[in-house]
């Protein structure tokens, strides 16, 4: 389902300088086409949000969501990719960490959909260490917004928007993997009416991790 990157031995360094490592064409197209299948079939039960997130500086959030709560009831092949032995393996490889699954089902693997004109998800931290972030649609053209910025080194939501932050674009099949819980980041808006992007986001955490949870996931996703 997915593809191992040839430069996987470099991605430790690369989230130490960054905490941001992009895996282009990370899907194979099989694996694509599947989970996009997968997330058209969920999608119905989806819900829309549109709100402020008082604990992430009142961001916005404009976009439809679907839990991993749910996710678990209603599919087989999303919750087994995700604590599947070769994706943990990789991911170990990848951060040069012990990651495991995290232990609240709501927050495992989490649907993101941005389909609407100004869809956007808002600046804000992760509970856990590392977000695998899968891209089942994107918009093919950089104008159109739906990117992902972030800010190398710190949580601090005003660094977005900032020259600190740094914006990256991915096409549909590409994935990311980002220190999401010290990394400030958000998805920008989308700006041309019919741009859609679809992800999952898988979160894993680490040995010993302390969770300082917030109740953002709640809002978000229950
Ligand atoms: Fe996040």
């Amino acid at each position: 389902m997915f593809n191992v990157p040839k430069d996987a031995g470099q991605a430790p360094a690369r989230l130490a300088e960054s905490g941001y490592v992009p895996l282009a064409d990370f899907l194979t197209a099989e694996g694509l086409t599947l989970l996009w299948q997968e997330a058209a079939r969920l999608g119905d039960i989806a819900l829309r949000r549109d709100f402020s997130m008082a604990c992430m500086d009142d961001s916005p959030r404009r976009m439809t969501t679907l839990g991993g709560q749910m996710i678990a009831e209603k599919s087989q092949m999303i919750p087994r990719l995700y604590k599947g032995e070769e994706l943990i393996s990789l991911l170990g490889r990848l951060t040069g960490q012990d990651v495991a699954p995290v232990p609240d089902p709501m927050e495992r693997h989490v649907l993101n959909i941005l389909h609407q004109h100004g869809d956007t998800h808002g600046g804000h931290t992760d509970d856990y260490p590392y977000a695998l972030v899968l891209f089942l649609e994107a918009p093919s053209d950089p104008e159109d917004g739906g990117l992902l910025e972030f800010t190398p080194h710190t949580p601090d939501l005003a660094a977005l928007g900032t020259p600190a932050a740094v914006t990256a674009h991915h096409q549909a099949g590409d994935a990311y993997l980002l220190r999401s819980d010290t990394t400030a980041h958000r998805v920008t808006p989308l700006t041309r009416p019919g741009a859609r992007r679809t992800v999952l986001n898988f979160a894993y955490t680490l040995p010993n991790h302390t969770v300082h949870k917030t109740n953002s996931a709640d809002q978000l996703y229950r």
